[in-house]
């Protein structure tokens, strides 16, 4: 698939809208973030397959749906992908939690890794690796690589906030991985922020500038 699914559901578009405000307190991006992480996670899990399972209520026997095959796994780029994480595992208590620590060289702009934590038995789950910003993708395309190289073969990418430029070169480097996003801005700035954006996110989620 080429391009990105954008989640544009009503109640999506309004928050994120006031998460972008730059007069929106650190507790209300936080709040708001949970939220927003909430609804993102009903979509890009929408598709997932179902099974019959026998089960007995009060009054009968029944075939009831249930998700099929394993936990999924929820992979966040951290810091800021831990912001989307909450209101995630909220929707689904279940899931299993990877780590992938990721920072951006200021200068180069490229991912340096100085974490991994994950379960072992990634080929056989459902990975959705998150983090709010695919700006310049380095770091989203570098946190996926490294789950596939853990054995991953069936994953999403989900994020807040998309740049074109990062969606493009997302597409071209995992042509496999679907990403969701809430919204593609309109481009990337010179240093690599996506505008007109919301800023920084772990920034805005923390209150560390
Ligand atoms: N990371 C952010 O937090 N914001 C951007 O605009 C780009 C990358």
């Amino acid at each position: 698939m080429s391009g990105a699914n954008v989640i544009s559901h009503p109640l999506v578009q309004h928050k994120l809208t006031i998460m972008r405000d730059k007069g929106t307190s650190t507790q209300g991006f936080r709040r708001l973030l949970r939220e927003i992480s909430t609804l993102l996670c009903y979509e890009v899990t929408r598709d997932l397959p179902l099974v019959r399972q026998t089960i007995e209520t009060p009054l009968a026997e029944m075939q009831a749906p249930m998700l099929a095959g394993k936990k999924l796994v929820f992979a966040s780029v951290l810091r800021a992908g831990n912001g989307l994480l909450e209101g995630m595992l909220e929707l689904v208590p279940s899931a299993r939690v990877a780590h992938i620590g990721l920072y951006r060289d200021p200068e180069t702009l490229q991912p340096v890794e100085y974490y991994f934590k994950a379960p072992e038995d990634l080929h056989e789950r459902l990975v959705i690796v998150v983090d709010p910003m695919l700006a310049t993708a380095n770091s989203a395309i570098a946190a996926v690589q490294k789950v596939k190289d853990r054995g991953a073969n069936n994953v999403r990418f989900l994020c807040l906030l998309a740049a074109p430029e990062g969606v493009a070169k997302f597409n071209q480097a995992h042509p496999d991985v679907p990403i969701f996003t809430a919204a593609i801005d309109e481009k990337l700035n010179e240093k690599g922020y996506i505008v007109p954006g919301l800023g920084d996110a772990g920034d805005r989620m923390y209150g560390t500038k």
